[in-house]
């Protein structure tokens, strides 16, 4: 008897023809090849073998944090200059100099904390990197929805994370180890203050802020550095959600923010964010309460103005989830002539874990894949091998030169910049040390005051109501935090979980912390 299915096509059908990778046609892709109709199958089952066995090797790694995200593709155009200043003033990067230019661009939005699968109307910062393929090769810009970050050295991530990740016991996000980390951890208080308001919860990708985060520099064609700070704002406007709204969406839809990207862009309805930057003398700026490379702070917009400098438009999805998403690679070291990097101790190690991680998720050669090509640069290299090496990018004047410096071809090195040695000098002992002005409290207060009332409303609700679940040791420490955060959002948190300032007023100041003259004055009359 033979099956419906392995009859061959009907006449006129002119889909093409399923084969395998070797390119043989593929004539019965319902029935393995078996001894007999009922008989056991066979070991040269080529087809089968080569089917199953790709299959069983579908997942690569999820990304160890922003595991799920959605991708789309479009331009920036750069504006040339801001009234009647060229760009070019700051930055020699080639993207920025012309008004109208255009610059081909990668973006991935995406959760933290979750897995790939996870709720996309979880409390969470939400990523946002993009990548430009610019002719002087690619330039990531990777990230983040909140202006500012959880902590300042990137020795602490892997502890920021795990404590807000699933519980390695129990596998669930226990509020009584977030806030255990937290409380150790004073750097964290003006993030949780954002987190925790309207802010932590998007209403989806389009109505979203993007931010650099961490402070990087403009390079001019004289050499002249400055210190930049990237933010994204959306034509769209910001949009949020209270945890009530986050609820229904999630009872019945865990990917909402991805499904409302997809189909904004597929109806023609192409989103659109304006890019901004401030900018900084590059010096430490000892006049002002705080240090410019630390990414717990924000650089207040009436003495550091944000200027416009281009939009970015996205008007094309992905053809394929896992070439274009799940192998599409960020990192912070990545970046072109004309922008550079500070010395923020976040930053550096961000550079370092990037490439360091995509190597082990997608592999040494995940540059080779088409979407993280320079795709609108030269690339010629003397890399070689490696797993899943796809084509040689090298010298084609002599193939047998995979080494320089050689005089019978391959490759020489480019032109020496004019200026090679850029920004101030650097001089210390080696040392291990927190930035001398710290001060935790300030910025978290004043962005506390800036709320309109249901915003703090919900700030405290959602602090209250995850505090709630915690030990009472570590809801003491939140609350006396809080306190020298502001004073209204220390009593609110502190009434909702029934505990007066005199309970906590005699807490000694953590070890991991520098206090304020006003830090210290608000503790004295915490009594
Ligand atoms: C993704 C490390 C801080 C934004 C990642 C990944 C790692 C990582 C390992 C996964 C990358 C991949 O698998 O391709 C770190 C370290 C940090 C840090 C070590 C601190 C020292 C930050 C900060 C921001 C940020 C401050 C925001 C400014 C992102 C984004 C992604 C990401 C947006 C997702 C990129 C994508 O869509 O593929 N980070 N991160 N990270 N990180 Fe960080």
């Amino acid at each position: 008897m033979t099956d419906v299915a392995s009859q061959g096509p009907e006449p006129g059908d002119d889909r093409p023809v399923l084969t395998n990778r070797q390119g043989h046609q593929v004539y019965d892709n319902q029935n393995q090849r078996t001894v007999g109709a009922r008989g056991p199958a066979t070991l040269e089952n080529y087809q089968f073998l080569e089917k199953i066995s790709h299959f069983d090797r579908e997942r690569i790694p999820e990304r160890v944090v922003h595991a799920r995200g959605a991708v789309a593709f479009g331009y920036f155009e750069s504006y040339g200059k801001w009234g009647d200043e060229p760009i070019s003033t700051y930055t020699r990067a080639k993207l920025f100099q012309e008004p109208g230019k255009r610059t081909d661009v990668a973006v991935r939005f995406s959760t933290v904390i979750g897995g790939r699968d996870s709720s996309e109307a979880a409390r969470d910062p939400r990523g946002f990197a993009i990548k430009f393929y610019t002719e002087d090769g690619n330039w990531d810009l990777v990230g983040n929805n909140l202006a500012v970050f959880f902590i300042r050295d990137a020795i602490k991530f892997p502890d920021v994370i795990h404590a807000l990740k699933p519980d390695p016991v129990t596998f669930r996000q226990e509020p009584n180890r977030i806030f255990d980390f937290m409380s150790q951890t004073p750097e964290a208080m003006h993030m949780l203050v954002n987190l925790f308001s309207p802010r932590g919860i998007p209403a989806d990708y389009r109505h979203m802020q993007g931010f650099g985060v961490n402070t990087y520099k403009w390079v001019d064609a004289e050499g002249r550095t400055h210190l930049v700070k990237y933010h994204w704002m959306p034509k769209a406007g910001v949009k949020s959600l209270t945890e009530a709204d986050a609820a229904v969406i999630q009872a019945t839809e865990l990917g909402h923010a991805t499904k409302d990207l997809y189909e904004s862009i597929e109806r023609g309805d192409h989103p659109e964010w304006e890019l901004l930057v401030q900018l900084m003398t590059d010096d430490d700026h000892p006049e002002l309460d705080f240090d410019p490379l630390d990414d717990t702070k924000v650089w207040p917009e009436d003495q550091f103005p944000a200027k416009p400098v281009g939009r970015m438009v996205l008007n094309r999805n992905v053809d394929d989830f896992f070439a274009e998403n799940e192998q599409l690679a960020f990192g912070t070291g990545v970046l072109v002539d004309g922008l550079d990097f500070s010395d923020d101790k976040m930053l550096v190690g961000r550079t370092f874990s990037y490439s360091d991680t995509q190597r082990y998720r997608v592999g040494p050669n995940y540059l080779q894949l088409p979407v993280n090509q320079a795709r609108n640069a030269s690339v010629r290299t003397n890399q070689r091998d490696g797993q899943m090496a796809y084509h040689v990018d090298g010298a084609k004047n002599n193939p047998h030169v995979n080494y320089e410096p050689s005089i019978t071809g391959g490759l020489r090195e480019g032109e020496y910049p004019t200026h090679d040695e850029q920004g101030p000098v650097i001089e210390g002992r080696l040392t291990r040390k927190r930035i001398p002005r710290t001060d935790d409290y300030r910025q978290a207060g004043q962005r506390y005051l800036l709320m309109e009332q249901w915003e703090r409303d919900d700030l405290v609700h959602n602090l209250v109501t995850m505090l709630a679940q915690c030990d009472r040791p570590i809801q003491e420490r939140m609350v006396w935090h809080f306190l020298l955060v502001e004073d209204e959002l220390g009593l609110r948190v502190g009434e909702g979980l029934g505990i007066k300032p005199r309970d906590v007023a005699d807490l000694p100041p953590l070890a991991s912390q520098d206090l304020t003259d006003e830090d210290r004055e608000r503790l004295a009359n915490l009594g």
